[in-house]
């Protein structure tokens, strides 16, 4: 069995929306959005995925960028690039987009699930895990962005959603908020 690198580098485990995606979406060009200090990128490059992990923190990328060299890792790319930009220049058979989107201007969202759409080849996967505000769940945190009820699922129409689910979630401060949910296949 592969070492396991996120625990090696003392790293959180991957996140277990990009792990259970991993039993449905084959090893491809992935890329991850908001990748920090790389849990999940190093997660999916152990999966056998060519791996682009972008972010805005240099400090961040950084600390991916010396793990990939101190391990010789030639399939994990770490790039400085702000998501809301929505400027895409590759595709990919896997986006993995978990507790990022939150953290983007409200009024670039649209603009960039577009984006990850357009740049997802057909028969590839979008994931995304991110907040929302509902009445029954006012989100206590002050996000630049929620998503509220059915809109994640409205914005992939025409997509298989292998999974979707918008349930009640605790954060590491205690926070209970819903998160929605979505591995989606691109069909067409
Ligand atoms: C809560 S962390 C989630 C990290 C990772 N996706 C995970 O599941 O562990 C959110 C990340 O999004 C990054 N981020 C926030 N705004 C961004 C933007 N506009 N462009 C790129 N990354 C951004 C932050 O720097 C941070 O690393």
């Amino acid at each position: 069995m592969a070492e396991d690198l996120n625990q090696k580098y003392g790293l959180n485990a991957a996140h277990s929306e990009v792990v259970s995606a991993c039993q449905v979406v084959n090893p491809g060009d992935a890329l991850d959005m908001g990748c920090s200090g790389g849990r999940n990128a190093l997660y999916l490059g152990q999966q056998g995925f060519v791996v682009t992990a972008v972010d805005v923190n240099a400090n961040a990328l950084g600390q991916l960028q010396s793990i990939v060299s101190q391990e010789g890792i030639d399939t994990i790319t770490p790039r400085m690039y702000d998501i809301s930009d929505a400027t895409l220049d590759a595709d990919y058979d896997f986006i993995a987009c978990t507790v990022t989107l939150m953290f983007i201007d409200s009024s670039r969202v649209d603009a960039v699930l577009a984006d990850m759409q357009q740049h997802t080849r057909v028969g590839g996967y979008n994931l995304i895990v991110c907040a929302m505000d509902t009445a029954d769940y006012p989100c206590p945190m002050n996000f630049p962005f929620t998503f509220g009820p059915g809109q994640l699922s409205a914005a992939y129409k025409g997509w298989e959603l292998v999974k979707y689910n918008e349930d009640v979630g605790t954060m590491h401060n205690g926070a209970r908020l819903r998160f929605a949910t979505m591995l989606a296949r691109k069909t067409a």
